[in-house]
């Protein structure tokens, strides 16, 4: 395993950390898996031994139960690792069961230290954009839980750069907490986050931890052109994200993915982790796994390194297009480019 560090925080987290979406399964997290307590245990056993020291859940998943389980799996052992959980889905029918107000996210970190049996969430995040809730209180409300010890660090997810700059601007003018981390979709089969995502997080030294990594399995090598969707997977069970915009781009990165991965002896999956960890600001990919084999194959990603070459090829057959204003930033070529600039435009110059 490999660890970096997250953003400027103090903490290190292993270039893996374990998703569990698929703990419970119930609701509209039953096409992701139904691994119970004792499945969690023997997958939290094996991320651990493979060195992952990061969990990442969500109040949302399963309505709780994955939290719980999550709890339960660790029990005495809760130190071993850090957990990362969210907040701003909807926990009930109230009209203030969700969202990112004071009132909200206080109540609902207390019910995430109850059900994950915690004293403390290591790093707390929110899950989405509230455009209704003035930045001002909801960071002010994660301010009161770092501060009261039961929250370590904090993070944003799925949001835009605007509002990711906004939220930053208001804990720097409040002297609040300020966000360590982003949590994004990011793969090979979407790599829209390159576009404004990443270089805001080069350069305000944010982590970026990558959801869906292999596209929810759409880049794990099972999935074929001109093929039905294959039976037994989360797709073949209607869950429909990402959305493919782009079938054919799709199916021309899967035959390169299987490329690299045959000279290689492993997986697509395998090789399209590795192509992710090797990109700017990324942290750590959070990986999914319905079944123990697929666990041990991505957990090997981390000691993956693809060659320059192989980096490029898979750059150039998922390739998106710039939009403006970068195509005019890059066509004027210009000499005063900081790292943040040069990780969309350095190919484009
Ligand atoms: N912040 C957010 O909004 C957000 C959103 C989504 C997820 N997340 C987090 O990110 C985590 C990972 O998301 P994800 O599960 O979508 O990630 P993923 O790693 O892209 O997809 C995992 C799925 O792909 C298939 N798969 C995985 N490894 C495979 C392998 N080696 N060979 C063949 N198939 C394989 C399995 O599905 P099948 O068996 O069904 O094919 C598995 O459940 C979640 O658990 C959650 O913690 C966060």
């Amino acid at each position: 395993m490999k660890y970096r560090q997250l953003g400027r925080s103090g903490l290190i987290v292993s270039t893996v950390t374990l998703g569990t979406m698929g703990f419970g399964g119930t609701g509209w997290a039953s096409p992701v898996g139904h691994i119970d307590v004792d499945g969690a245990r023997r997958q939290i056993g094996m991320a651990k031994e493979a060195g992952v020291n990061l969990i990442d859940t969500a109040d949302i998943y399963s309505n709780g139960l994955s939290e719980e389980i999550v709890g339960k799996a660790l029990g005495s052992d809760r130190d071993s690792v850090l957990i990362a959980t969210k907040v701003r889905g909807a926990m009930g029918e109230g009209v203030n069961d969700l969202g990112l107000s004071r009132h909200h996210i206080i109540r609902a970190a207390e019910s995430s230290l109850r059900r994950l049996g915690t004293d403390h969430i290591d790093l707390y995040q929110l899950h989405e954009w509230d455009g209704l809730t003035p930045l001002e209180e909801t960071l002010s409300a994660l301010d009161v839980l770092v501060k009261s010890g039961k929250v370590r660090y904090i993070g944003c997810s799925n949001f835009a750069a605007w509002q990711v700059m906004k939220a930053l601007w208001t804990s720097d003018r409040l002297g609040a907490e300020s966000f360590v981390s982003q949590q994004l979709y990011y793969s090979l089969q979407a790599r829209d986050i390159e576009t404004e995502l990443v270089p805001v997080s080069i350069d305000q030294g944010l982590g970026i931890l990558v959801w869906s990594p292999i596209a929810g399995g759409l880049l794990s090598g099972k999935y074929r052109r001109g093929q039905d969707v294959p039976a037994g997977t989360r797709r073949f069970e209607g869950w429909s994200e990402p959305p493919v915009y782009d079938e054919d781009k799709l199916y021309d990165t899967i035959d390169v993915l299987l490329e690299i991965g045959a000279a290689h002896g492993v997986s697509a999956a395998r090789v399209a982790l590795a192509y992710t960890l090797a990109k700017p600001a990324v942290t750590s990919v959070i990986i999914g796994a319905r079944t123990e084999a697929q666990l041990a194959d991505n957990l090997a990603a981390a000691d993956l390194e693809l060659s320059a070459e192989e980096l490029e090829r898979l750059d150039a057959v998922s390739a998106q297009d710039l939009p403006y204003p970068y195509w005019h930033q890059a066509n004027t070529k210009p000499s005063r480019l900081s790292a943040a600039d040069l990780s969309l435009l350095g190919r484009h110059l």
